[in-house]
């Protein structure tokens, strides 16, 4: 064999080597190439090797040499692919895992609850009707949730059993104290602070010990509303009440007074929304008793005034299609997330 041939066939076995090498995709794939070109038996470097001692004598100290150097160069080309194959299969640090193109994971964001939701809301109504906010505890003592609202001692609305005591009347402590079972307390708050004209709204919890069911719940929200000044009809209370209703729920959705009793307002109603066809109660209102104008401090003869009480929970209910009102409290994300 010339040496010309013997080179020529040097160069292709090295350049068929690191393309064999470069393309093995795994450690298998690349023990499988090792074996073909540099294996000790059967190897493709062998078989040229062998071609060695057919070159003339003069020749083979070049050919030995050269290949020397091809063999060198596949065992280097099969190194680096090891190298490469190595690299990938090392656990990666934290730099290199780091992928900038990912999408990221966004932050979860809390929001106000549904009901406190509402009550940003009706508080943003009624203000465009010139209702302002006041505020009552939700401690309250007899005089507040009872007395001064026309409801007198043996009056069964004041029963134990009716509402959430605290503390007793005769425990020697200053009077008894209760959660308060109606927002119109507030009305008595204000009303002994300020001198009439008044024209507000109150929007808070009220504690009754009744059994929670999809429409009840021992806690719930009340919005208290009390407009007094000279010549307030009750013609006022519906046009008020209608506005509300219509701004909060919608145009299509009517009010109706059904005649009613409440001991702090004479006459007094219960006020309806439409619902399905038929009716669902609101709340109730009325014009403020003499009675009660007088505890205060107010003239009866001189200004008339309305006051309503509705239940917040009941709005926000309508307005979502909620049908259980204890879903508001159970605190499970997946329900508060829609709102
Ligand atoms: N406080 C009454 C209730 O809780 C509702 C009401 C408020 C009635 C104001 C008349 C006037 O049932």
């Amino acid at each position: 064999m010339s040496l010309d041939q013997f080179l020529h066939e040097l160069d292709e076995l090295a350049h068929s080597a690191a393309a064999a090498f470069d393309a093995a995709a795994d450690a298998d794939a690349l023990e499988q190439a090792r074996v073909a070109f540099l294996g000790a038996r059967s190897g493709k470097l062998k078989a040229v090797q062998k071609g060695l001692g057919r070159i003339e004598a003069g020749d083979r100290p070049a050919a030995g040499k050269r290949f020397n150097e091809a063999k060198s160069s596949i065992e280097a080309a099969f190194e680096s692919a090891h190298q490469r194959l190595a690299a990938a299969a090392r656990p990666k640090s934290r730099d290199e895992q780091f992928d900038p193109t990912l999408p990221g994971h966004a932050r979860r964001l809390g929001r106000l609850h549904p009901i406190t939701q509402t009550i940003v809301e009706l508080v943003d109504i009624m203000g465009r009707l010139g209702f302002t906010v006041a505020y009552g505890p939700e401690i309250e003592d007899e005089w507040h949730n009872f007395q001064a609202l026309n409801i007198p001692p043996d009056h069964p609305a004041r029963d134990p059993l009716e509402n959430l005591y605290l503390r007793d009347a005769d425990d020697g402590k200053g009077g008894a104290l209760l959660l308060r079972s109606q927002t119109s307390t507030v009305q008595i708050r204000v009303m002994e602070q300020t001198p009439p004209p008044v024209r507000v709204i109150s929007l808070g919890r009220v504690y009754r010990p009744d059994t929670a069911d999809a429409t009840h719940f021992p806690m719930f929200h009340q919005m208290e509303g009390l407009w007094v000044d000279r010549g307030v009809t009750m013609a006022h209370l519906k046009s008020v009440l209608r506005l509300f209703v219509t701004s909060y729920l919608g145009k299509d959705v009517h009010i109706r007074f059904r005649p009613s009793f409440f001991p702090f307002t004479e006459p007094s109603v219960e006020v309806d929304m439409s619902w399905n066809d038929g009716w669902i109660e609101l709340g109730g209102a009325g014009m403020v008793d003499p009675h009660v104008l007088t505890s205060v401090g107010y003239d009866p003869e001189e200004v008339s005034g309305f006051a309503f009480g509705l239940g917040v929970e009941r709005l926000c209910m309508r307005r979502h299609g909620i049908t259980d009102i204890r879903e508001f409290y159970r605190n499970d994300a997946r329900f508060l997330r829609q709102f």
